[in-house]
C-alpha cells in the first residue's frame, strides 16, 4: 500500500504546482496574449432592425418625457436627477444615430438624414447643459430640442406634435 500512498502523494504535489503555475499565467494573461490573427480587412455593415415607431415609442418619447418632468419640477434636482437626465438626453442623441439607419425610401433621404442630425445635435447640447447642471440653460435646450422633433414631424407630415407639459397628441 505505501508505494500508492507515496504516488497519491506525488499526485496532488504535482496537481498543486500546475495549479499555481496556471494561477500565475492567468494573472499575467493581459499582456502575454499574442498578437490577435488579422482578418481580412472588411466594412462593417449597419442594419436597421426595429420599426422608426418602436423607436419613438421606446426611446425618444420616453426619454423626452422623463427629462422634461424633471426640468419642470419645482424643487431642485438632486445630482442623481442630473447625471440621470443627462444620460437620457444622451440616450435621444444616439437614437439620431439610429434614425440614420432609416432614411425614407423616396427622395426625401437627406432631410431626413439632416432632421435625424438636428435632433441628434440638440440631444447631445441638452446633455453638456444638464452635465453642467445648469437649469435655465437645460431647459432652454429641451425647447430647442422639442423643435428638432417637430421638424421632421412636420417635413413628414407625421400628425404627432411634441410639447412639453403635454402628452403628444394628433394634430387638429
Ligand atoms: C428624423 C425624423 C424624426 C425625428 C427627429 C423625430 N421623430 Fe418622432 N416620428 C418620426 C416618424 C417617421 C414617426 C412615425 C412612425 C410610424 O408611425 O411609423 C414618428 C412618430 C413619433 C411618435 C408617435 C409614435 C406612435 O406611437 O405612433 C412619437 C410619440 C414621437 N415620434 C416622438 C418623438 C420625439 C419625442 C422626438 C424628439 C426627441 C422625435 N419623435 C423625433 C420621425 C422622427
Amino acid at each position: 500500500m505505501k508505494p500508492v500512498r507515496w504516488l497519491y502523494g506525488l499526485v496532488v504535489l504535482a496537481g498543486g504546482l500546475a495549479a499555481t503555475s496556471l494561477s500565475a499565467q492567468l494573472r499575467r494573461a493581459p499582456e502575454r496574449l499574442p498578437a490577435p490573427v488579422l482578418e481580412a480587412p472588411f466594412t462593417p455593415k449597419f442594419e436597421a432592425l426595429a420599426e422608426t415607431k418602436l423607436l419613438m415609442e421606446g426611446l425618444a418619447q420616453p426619454n423626452y418625457r422623463a427629462l422634461e418632468k424633471h426640468l419642470q419640477g419645482k424643487g431642485p434636482m438632486d445630482v442623481d436627477t442630473w447625471i440621470f437626465a443627462r444620460g437620457q438626453a444622451l440616450l435621444i442623441a444616439e437614437t439620431g444615430n439610429l434614425l440614420l439607419l432609416r432614411p425614407p425610401r423616396n427622395e426625401g433621404r437627406d432631410t431626413w438624414m439632416r432632421r435625424a442630425m438636428d435632433m441628434r445635435q440638440s440631444a447631445g447640447e441638452l446633455a453638456r447643459r444638464l452635465g453642467n447642471r445648469d437649469l435655465a440653460r437645460s431647459r432652454t435646450a429641451l425647447s430647442a430640442l422639442t423643435d428638432k422633433c417637430n421638424a421632421c414631424h412636420r417635413t413628414f407630415r407625421i400628425p404627432v406634435r411634441i410639447r412639453p407639459g403635454a402628452d403628444s397628441e394628433p394634430e387638429p
